[in-house]
């Protein structure tokens, strides 16, 4: 039997061949939280409920698949000093960057944990949000990064996925002692946070001012034995061919880019990799060096769109302006924007069997918009464009 009828609506399914997947007076049936039919109008099945939504279009509710959601206090300070001429590995050589964060993050309560990342959630889900992935990173010692994946476990409103970053940067307890600290992870961090099951994946910073290639490698091996999947932090600002590294090692995604090589492109056609394309942070470190995207797009390599939200490189709460700049900075279609913050991101995360698409058997995510096509949720700049939205058929 189904439980909800969404009728009378526009649905970009986000499958097939069609723009957008799109199918015009549609609707859409709910049972059991879970999409159980999708088609037009006419055909629809009975229900013991029916939501006319007025012409309005429906999307997969969207997936934001790279973020540092929970930290503690936040970097405007040094956004000014860059505004001033200081650059983002300047601040980081010199103690500030991700190592500023993490002295807050390590003073901050619970508590305050929280209630920061909640409001942040809030406005993501204000924008059409379901799902958010969350990464540790700015605890670095064994406690903290557990603190840090116990809130993010607390957040209401949207579905969380967890992420391992322990290796985000080197603490200063370890600055004259790296080795140490990679032993740390790997013997101790991961087999505990696998253990405990506080974390769905890994990842790293494979960069000049994060990990190098074979710090990276042991953290991914401790990984495998302990059966967690892999993402990385990789090409961002410079070539350390991270991507290659990481495809080695099956990763679901490889995230920003900015520096990726051919081979790097190859290594991930070959093993199925995501691209995570962080456009906010692109932006917000007034970056020049563009992703290759088009030669992503001819080595047909699915692209995922992400607002990275942290507080040092993209203070983004809104996934629409993560998709905006897509277009405009990287030149995406916006149907690739909506593919990249929808059935991508699911990909990116290890969850496309679950959401991410309007198609039978999934969670009914969904996100009920205010516009007249599917475009305009990349073209508008800010605008507030969300109906209402659905979790596990839940409305919200
Ligand atoms: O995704 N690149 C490393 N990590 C974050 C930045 C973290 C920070 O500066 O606090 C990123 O851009
Ligand atoms: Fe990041």
């Amino acid at each position: 039997m189904i439980d909800l009828v969404l009728s009378n609506c526009h649905v970009a399914t986000m499958v097939g061949a069609v723009p957008y997947g799109a199918i015009r007076d549609a609707a859409i049936g709910i049972a059991g939280g879970k999409i159980a039919w999708v088609g037009p109008r006419a055909d629809a099945p009975n229900a013991m409920v029916t939501s006319d939504l007025g012409g309005a279009w429906v999307t997969p509710g969207l997936i934001d698949c790279h973020t540092h959601l929970v930290f503690g206090d936040n970097r405007a300070p040094e956004w000014e000093a860059r505004l001033n001429g200081a650059t983002y590995e300047e601040i980081a050589k010199k103690g500030g960057g991700i190592t500023s964060t993490v002295k807050a993050t390590r003073a901050a309560s619970d508590d305050d944990l929280i209630k920061s990342a909640q409001s942040r959630l809030d406005a993501m889900t204000a924008h059409g949000t379901t799902t958010v992935e969350v990464k540790s990173g700015y605890g670095l010692d064994l406690d903290s990064e557990k603190k840090m994946l116990r809130a993010a476990a607390d957040l209401n409103g949207a579905r969380i996925v967890r992420t391992f970053l322990g290796a985000h940067a080197v603490p200063p307890e370890f600055a004259n002692d790296r080795e140490m600290y990679v032993d740390l992870i790997c013997d101790t961090m991961i087999p505990v946070i696998a253990r405990e099951k506080l974390a769905d994946a890994v990842d790293a910073f494979c960069e000049t001012i994060g990990f190098t290639h074979a710090e990276t490698m042991r953290v991914f091996e401790a990984a495998k034995k302990h059966g967690l999947p892999v993402k990385l932090h990789a090409e961002q600002l410079s070539d350390m061919d991270g991507a290659s590294l990481a495809c080695r090692y099956n990763a679901l995604s490889v995230d920003h880019l900015e520096h990726l090589s051919d081979e790097g492109i190859a290594a991930m056609k070959a093993s199925g990799t995501v691209a995570v394309l962080l456009p906010c942070a692109y932006y917000f470190l007034r970056d020049t060096k563009l992703p290759p995207v088009e030669k992503l797009r001819a080595a047909n390599i699915p692209m995922a769109v992400a607002t990275d939200c942290n507080p040092g490189t993209s203070p983004c709460t809104s996934p629409l302006l993560a998709m905006n700049m897509a277009c405009t900075l990287f030149r995406l279609t916006p149907e690739e924007s909506l593919r990249g913050m929808t059935a991508n991101a699911a990909r990116a995360l290890g969850i496309a069997g679950q959401t991410g698409t309007i198609e039978v058997g999934k969670s009914a995510d969904l996100a009920v918009w205010n516009i007249g096509d599917p475009s305009e949720l990349a073209y508008w700049m800010g605008a507030d464009l969300l109906l209402t939205r659905y979790l596990a058929g839940e409305e919200q």
